[in-house]
């Protein structure tokens, strides 16, 4: 079975053909960063306009023969920007209307976390850290349809812990990336920095105390080379411990519960960070638990993870070749599935 799938939840347009047999015979995913920079963050009009713009220049890539080869569409619903969301709903139903090919709509969150079995064959149930810049929880992938939250964040998301904290020094967006790359050579034991809700022996997190003593910390400081680089390795162990003391803690209550998880993987754009996966695979590997990494283009924003999700789903369901119905939904929670 083949799909075409759309993803414009965010800032990221990407249009791929996914195959049942893990394939991915066609993927291109522009990012519009550049765009968005000078504002310290993405501009949900601005990220509609540019769907727009980019997705036909995209779709042309894919020639007809190729599209009727195509068994279903799929697209990301929710969660999202709706402005990003309309576009690539819209494109996506006018795609099945016109080939006369059932409509999936998937859920972005729930993509992400079946991710992982789209590189490797991972047996239900799995453990995945969702880390990204609007979410950070542990889930359960009890199977392609249902996902026990573990815990996730009361407050800030860890990526968004990275972005505001990199703004504050000064660094340019999306700040992941900028810190990660200031911490190479730096000293991680130079400061020591607080891990909230660490002492409560559960699975949830919270990182805004750590951002506002980050700050503190920063506005204290003359603000250095040597300063910036040993606070930005500190400040990154800081936070790839906490998310080792939370892992923990989820294999611990999976354990008394007696349900047996022998693998784990990462995904979101935080996962992107070299020294996080190093230490949660290290530790990973200590509970004697498979750990799967998947690659870079696959765990950020891109539509072939959304096309993988359709054909999960449509091992499960029938799919009726009239079925357009899609309705992009901002705030949709994992779990919260709009197919019936
Ligand atoms: O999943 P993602 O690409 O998109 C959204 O959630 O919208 O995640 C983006 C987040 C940003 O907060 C960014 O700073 C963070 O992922 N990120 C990183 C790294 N690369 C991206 N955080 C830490 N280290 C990185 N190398």
């Amino acid at each position: 079975m083949k799909v075409l799938a759309i993803e414009s939840s965010c800032d990221d347009t990407s249009i791929a053909i996914v195959d049942s047999f893990r394939k991915i015979r066609h993927i291109q995913t522009i990012n519009h960063q550049k765009f968005h920079k000078d504002f310290g963050g993405v501009v949900p009009e601005m990220a509609a306009r540019q769907h727009l713009d980019i997705m036909d220049m995209i779709l042309k890539k894919i020639s007809s023969r190729q599209l009727k080869t195509v068994d279903c569409i799929a697209a990301t619903y929710g969660p999202g920007l709706i402005g990003g969301l309309i576009v690539g709903s819209s494109i996506a139903k006018g795609i099945a209307i016109a080939l006369n090919k059932p409509l999936i709509p998937i859920n972005h969150l729930q993509a992400h976390l079946l991710s992982p079995r789209m590189i490797a064959k991972i047996n239900f149930p799995y453990l995945c850290l969702l880390v990204s810049g609007g979410n950070t929880a542990i889930v359960l992938i009890e199977t392609e349809k249902k996902f026990k939250i573990l815990g996730s964040t009361i407050d800030d998301s860890a990526g968004e812990c990275f972005d505001k904290v990199a703004k504050f020094m000064g660094l340019s967006y999306p700040g992941g990336p900028a810190l990660e790359k200031l911490a190479i050579g730096g000293d991680a034991n130079a400061f020591i920095l607080p891990k909230p809700l660490t002492k409560t022996k559960n699975c949830n997190f919270s990182f805004s105390g750590l951002k506002t003593s980050a700050i503190k910390i920063i506005g204290s400081h003359e603000n250095t080379k040597v300063f910036q680089k040993d606070f930005a390795a500190s400040f990154q162990k800081s936070i790839s411990n906490i998310l080792e003391i939370k892992i923990s803690n989820a294999i611990d209550l999976l354990d008394k519960r007696n349900i047996k998880v022998k693998d784990f993987s990462i995904c979101g754009g935080v996962a992107a960070n070299k020294i996080i996966n190093k230490d949660l695979k290290a530790f990973v590997n200590k509970k004697k638990m498979n750990f799967y990494q998947v690659p870079l283009s696959l765990f950020t924003d891109n539509a072939a993870m959304i096309g993988w999700n359709a054909l999960e789903l449509a091992k499960t369901m029938s799919l009726k070749k009239n079925n357009y119905s899609i309705r992009p939904t901002p705030n949709i929670l994992i779990n919260e599935s709009f197919i019936k």
